[in-house]
């Protein structure tokens, strides 16, 4: 018979769920400034600019016309119907509105793509270093992590890397380009091979479009427009990184027919709809067509290259990133191998916060993530302290 002490333990199935280290870290970074200490924060994952102010304006007229009740729980109309026209317009799908549901942010939006794809048992193939959540969603949804090293990628070797990690037990890959932490971007023959890969092994992808907006060179390119991958792709967008709206927690899933149902009863039963007013704000960034992206990806540009001379004036290896908002730099030469060592010698020595690239995975050991998502003061700031070490 259960005793009292199992029964007041949580459940079992939460074992798997971590705690995000980035988190700790934002937790000491406080900790030290309340001390009165100046931190340079370049750990965050923020855009640094606030949400515009047309969107704004939008959440403003949707209270005053009392837009405050329960929504439709897969989202409002005009909502869907502004996604609907965006991912045809922008990400090559032409899909209906049925096709769409409306999600509380893009981290909801993978819980509940993993959460109807993922069998007990089965392999999903990440690139690594990847986005710390995605190892938890993954394994708390009964799956285990495959990990294919973005090294090999950019060697040009994409197919026989995944590959060469293929078993009976694999039936998903996460695709997430631009890619946190690492800032590559897939061009479209890398998702051709990826795409191919799918298909002849019959794998679903799940594609994580977060930084859509934040790419420098190329057009950004949604695996699910090519030949044949909308049947077996789930993407998942954010409305966080393109409108600085990280607060207020909204993004969307597109996905086959298939898929919906399931998607359907996972945003029922976890959050029963977003918030009604920040959908009718959304309408309005989902139909922006001002040069606010563009402009922003100028902004970013600018800081990317200023941060990654200053790094590479500093010693360290950085490469720069071809999207997202982040450097990924080696580090050994100057703080050796162990990157929680190196994170912390920087923070003590220079007041920069960075987050070790172990964080994101065996992979990321022996860099720092550091993000020019930040005012060019503190990266000047940043720049003028690596001087300290
Ligand atoms: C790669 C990636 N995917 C998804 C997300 C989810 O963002 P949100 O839940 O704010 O929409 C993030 C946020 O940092 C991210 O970096």
């Amino acid at each position: 018979m259960l005793n009292e002490i199992t029964l007041l333990h949580p459940a079992r199935r939460t074992d798997s769920l971590g705690f995000s280290d980035i988190v700790k870290i934002r937790n000491r970074v406080f900790a030290m400034k309340q001390s009165g200490m100046s931190i340079l924060q370049l750990e965050g994952g923020e855009p640094f600019a606030p949400t515009p102010d047309f969107v704004k304006e939008a959440m403003k007229r949707a209270l005053d016309e009392n837009q405050t009740r329960y929504a439709a729980s897969s989202g409002i109309a005009p909502l869907l119907e502004a996604i609907r026209a965006k991912l045809a317009e922008r990400n090559g799908l032409n899909i209906t509105t049925e096709q769409v549901i409306v999600t509380a942010g893009g981290m909801h939006a993978l819980f509940c793509a993993f959460q109807a794809t993922v069998n007990e048992g089965d392999e999903v193939l990440l690139f690594s270093p990847y986005w710390t959540p995605i190892r938890d969603l993954v394994a708390y949804a009964g799956g285990k992590p495959t990990l294919v090293p973005w090294e090999e990628v950019r060697n040009g070797s994409l197919t026989e890397a995944l590959e060469s990690r293929l078993t009976g037990r694999t039936r998903i890959i996460y695709v997430n380009s631009p890619a946190n932490p690492t800032g590559d971007v897939l061009t479209r023959s890398q998702l051709e091979e990826i795409a191919r890969f799918a298909t002849t092994n019959n794998l679903v992808v799940i594609s994580d479009e977060a930084y859509e907006d934040v790419v420098y060179d190329d057009p950004h390119i949604s695996i699910a427009s090519l030949p044949e991958m909308f049947s077996r792709t789930i993407s998942v967008f954010t409305l966080s990184k393109s409108y600085s709206m990280t607060g207020w927690r909204i993004g969307y899933i597109a996905a086959d027919d298939r898929w919906m149902e399931v998607l359907r009863k996972l945003v029922l039963n976890s959050v029963n709809g977003v918030s009604t007013p920040t959908q009718y704000a959304t309408v309005a960034a989902i139909s922006d067509r001002s040069t606010h992206l563009a402009k922003m990806r100028d902004e970013y540009r600018l800081r990317r290259d200023l941060l990654c001379k200053g790094v590479s004036d500093a010693g360290f290896g950085c490469v720069p990133p071809r999207g997202a908002f982040y450097l990924f730099a080696d580090v050994r030469s100057r703080l050796g191998s162990d990157s929680w060592k190196a994170m912390n010698e920087l923070l003590e020595k220079t007041g920069i916060a960075t987050v070790p690239g172990v964080v994101f995975g065996p992979h990321g050991e022996g860099h720092l993530r550091m993000s020019y998502s930040n005012p060019i003061e503190t990266i000047e700031a940043a720049i003028a302290a690596f001087k300290k070490l």
